[in-house]
């Protein structure tokens, strides 16, 4: 029997809808926002801590690397905080932490407040990171889900440009606890957004709150019938969600296989060395004989260049596909490493040598924005099966601040040992593993049901072949 057609859908439903997810996914991105604008900042202000402090390389290291450890413990918090208080009630205590991190960081009078501060922002960062996504991917419908997701990782860009901004306006006048005491502003705005978000219907319907749930996503849906019609399917699944990730992970091999995969690209997108670049730029671009404020300045150059090419990936990821976007973004990480790396061997610090590496640098993040930076959290979500969806993505993400927390913990000492351009030839030898595990491992996905893939790799082809 034919199954009967849902009744038509007034426009101005259909526009109230959009326009009601939308202003929730923009209040849920906004902890996109406060997290590249909170792991930004460091950059320009690492120099003046630097004098503040008189602090040596180790010493600076931890003040940017504590941030990341301290989001790896979130990232795990969050699985449960995110599981007994909802999405909302995780981001609200991102909020807090955010706000207390902020004001210990720009009022430190020594380096372990400073570090304390860059540990409640971390906290806040890992939560956020979580639960944000989980939150848009749980209000969205199902036709807009890719896109909200992906602008996901665009505020993540605005927020690190707009870090980089700040930061260098405020670099004539040496201004760094501003630097971190403007955050302030967001950060309120983000408090109060997150205290006036609805739960999410899903999560409401975990807690057996399902007159809550409708009430909910009847404001988020065109009719009273497509949201009872979502409210059974959100029945199914929970029925079927039982298995404890472990559990799975050890009875299963192709969720071994997945859950391997998507650790893997994680990792491989920390040791591209993105961050470095986040973190370090002004550094790097001052061996080079850049001036503080040109440093500053070029690194903010940079940031435009990561917004920008994020836009393009967000245009250009369901036309082109994943694994061409993301063959193409390694490739060229990898040439540009390896030519940075190769300046800094020659030594030059002639204009040209610096306009060279300056090119270097914005051709490596243009290409890591099409392709490396928003596809790990892209493929993570669309490999692993329902049943290990929340176990898994927790992991990877977990991995992603590991790899994250090591990269920037030993890059300046790595200098000390193997040179700076050494450090830059490694860096250039992973981005062309991430471009050999992309080719033989990753596959293409673009439009492909979930079901389908998960289908395809249940029933054991090369995870290369679990797409089209
Ligand atoms: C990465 C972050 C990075 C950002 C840069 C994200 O995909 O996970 O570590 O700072 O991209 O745009």
């Amino acid at each position: 029997m034919p199954s009967p057609q849902p009744t038509p859908v007034p426009s101005e439903a259909a526009a109230r809808v959009r326009r009601n997810t939308f202003i929730l996914a923009m209040a849920a991105g906004l902890a996109g926002l406060m997290f590249g604008l909170d792991t930004g900042v460091i950059a320009g202000a690492l120099t003046f801590i630097k004098e503040a402090f008189s602090a040596d390389d180790r010493t600076l290291e931890w003040i940017v690397s504590s941030l990341m450890a301290a989001a790896a413990v979130g990232s795990v918090l969050a699985v449960f905080i995110a599981d007994k208080w909802g999405r909302k009630g995780t981001l609200v205590v991102a909020g807090i932490l955010f706000l207390g991190g902020t004001a210990l960081c720009s009022l430190a009078p020594s380096v372990p407040v400073m570090i304390a501060g860059r540990v409640c922002l971390g906290l806040g960062v890992g939560l956020a990171a979580f639960a944000a996504p989980l939150y848009i991917a749980e209000i969205a419908s199902q036709d807009r889900r890719g896109g909200l997701i992906a602008s996901y990782q665009l505020m993540i860009t605005v927020g690190i440009l707009l870090a980089f901004t700040s930061d260098s306006l405020l670099t004539p006048g040496g201004h760094w606890r501003v630097m971190f005491g403007v955050l302030a502003v967001p950060t309120v705005l983000f408090l109060l957004a997150t205290l006036v978000l609805p739960y999410s219907p899903r999560w409401l319907m975990t807690k057996g709150r399902r007159e809550e749930a409708r009430t909910v996503l009847l404001t988020l849906r065109e009719s009273a019938e497509i949201a009872d019609e979502e409210l059974s399917r959100i029945d199914g699944q929970l029925a079927q969600q039982e298995t404890p990730g472990m559990a799975l992970l050890l009875s299963s091999s192709s969720f071994r296989r997945t859950f391997t995969l998507g650790i893997a690209m994680q990792m491989l997108q920390q040791f591209s060395g993105i961050n470095i670049l986040m973190y370090y730029a002004p550094v790097v671009l001052g061996r080079m004989g850049f001036t503080a404020t040109q440093s500053v300045w070029s690194t903010t150059a940079l940031g435009v260049v990561n917004t920008l090419a994020t836009l393009v990936a967000v245009a250009l990821m369901d036309r082109w596909g994943r694994r061409s976007l993301l063959s193409i973004s390694t490739f060229f990480s990898a040439v540009a490493m390896l030519g940075f790396g190769t300046l800094l061997w020659i030594g030059a610090t002639s204009l040209s040598a610096s306009i060279a590496a300056m090119g270097c640098l914005i051709l490596f993040i243009a290409a890591f924005a099409v392709g490396q930076g928003p596809l790990p959290w892209i493929i993570c979500s669309e490999i692993q099966p329902i049943r290990g969806r929340t176990f898994a993505v927790s992991c990877s993400t977990l991995a992603s601040w590991i790899a994250n927390w090591l990269v920037s913990n030993v890059f300046l000492s790595s200098m000390a040992v193997i040179n700076d351009y050494g450090v830059f030839w490694c860096l250039a030898a992973f981005n062309l593993t991430f471009f050999i595990v992309g080719l033989l491992f990753v596959p293409e996905t673009k439009g492909c049901s979930l079901e389908d893939i998960e289908q395809k790799i249940a029933s054991g082809v090369r995870l290369r072949d679990a797409g089209q």
